[in-house]
């Protein structure tokens, strides 16, 4: 096993760089990375059992469930129960958070916040799915916890991360101190670190958005894709377009290799698709922690007061320059409409 880390043992490594409940934070990270290595059991026979396909249902945001989904979300809280850290858990796939009442609960600090299966529109079809997790500490120190636990900015994250179930399985996290990458090797059964301390590159060349919304999108986005489009060699433009359709496979490849994922408003969502709680707080707070950086287009993602369970945002994230480019292009659009309304 010489020059192999797992998970657990890095995680005890590191857990002196906890300000607060070391052993706590540290079992909590060890439960998600069971749960995540049973869905990742599920999610490669998928083709195999009857696990494709829809499960008949919807969630509380009209959207139809997979079986796999619902199949996610079930291992995740069983994980969270029995492993006894977690008080809470707000799950995209329950329309109110699971108040988690076990024995061995009853003192849990923890709250997280799960989209158990991120980009579930592609199990079907063998595409690249994931995990997103958050964790906030309770804030209340009486009583039951309440929504206002969870209801926190995404500045109060504790720690946070995703899975993503590809070519290889990963597992990504962050608990504000950098970001590593483990890659489980199922030979053994175990995320072994195999991406310690990841980056962002500053810059780079890849845009990942929806285009089929194009005529949807604030003048500010579509700014910025005919940007994307024009030929300059010195800033390595026209960029390549890359959309997978997952958030957690397309961040993580930007990620790497540097670019920008952006689901702005559109017509059909004013507000923005991805959920802030469980997508767009977590993705956020991992890519800034690798140097890049989150915003809503006007404003830091970290910094938006939830005030809803299931709350929306728009996002821009990825590498810096970038995001502060299409930042650049809403700003401009945003002035431009205050002066058209100022003359009208
Ligand atoms: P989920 O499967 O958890 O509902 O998330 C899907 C999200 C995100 O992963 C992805 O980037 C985005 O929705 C894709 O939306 P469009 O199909 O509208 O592009
Ligand atoms: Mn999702
Ligand atoms: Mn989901």
């Amino acid at each position: 096993m010489s020059g192999i880390k797992t998970l657990g043992q890095f995680i005890i490594e590191k857990q002196a760089d906890f300000s607060y409940a070391k052993g706590e934070l540290s079992r909590l990270l060890r439960d998600i990375g069971i749960a995540a290595k049973i869905v990742n059991r599920e999610v490669n026979k998928a083709g195999l059992v009857d696990i494709l396909g829809d499960a008949g249902t919807m969630n509380i945001q009209g959207e139809g469930q997979k079986k796999l989904d619902i199949y996610a979300n079930t291992q995740f809280i069983s994980a969270l129960t029995s492993g006894g850290e977690c008080c809470i858990v707000a799950t995209e796939e329950e329309d109110d958070f699971v108040r988690i009442e076990s024995p061995v609960s009853k003192n849990a600090k923890y709250i997280v916040c799960i989209d158990p299966l991120d980009g579930s529109s592609n199990i079907d079809v063998n595409v690249a799915v994931g995990t997103i997790f958050s964790i906030f500490r309770r804030k209340s120190t009486e009583g039951t916890a309440t929504l206002a636990d969870v209801l926190q900015k995404g500045t109060e994250q504790v720690a946070a991360g995703y899975v993503i179930y590809g070519s290889s399985t990963m597992l990504v996290y962050t608990t504000g101190k950098g970001v590593n990458g483990f890659t489980l090797d199922p030979s053994i059964g175990e995320f072994c670190l195999s991406h310690p301390d990841m980056k962002i590159p500053q810059d780079g060349s890849i845009y990942s958005i929806n285009e089929g919304n194009y005529v949807h999108f604030p003048e500010g986005v579509k700014k910025y894709i005919k940007y994307a489009q024009v030929h300059d060699a010195a800033s390595n433009r026209p960029y390549t377009s890359r959309y997978i359709g997952s958030m957690v496979a397309d961040i993580h490849r930007n990620l790497i290799k540097g670019g920008i994922y952006i689901y702005p408003t559109t017509a059909s969502s004013p507000n923005g698709k991805l959920r802030l709680l469980y997508e767009c707080n977590p993705m956020a707070f991992i890519v800034e922690q690798a140097g890049g950086r989150a915003s809503d287009g006007f404003n830091r993602i970290l910094e938006i007061e939830p005030n809803e369970l299931h709350q929306r945002a728009s996002i821009f994230i990825g590498s810096e320059k970038m995001v502060r480019m299409a930042e650049g292009m809403m700003a401009a659009e945003y002035v431009e409409k205050i002066a058209t309304i100022q003359s009208a």
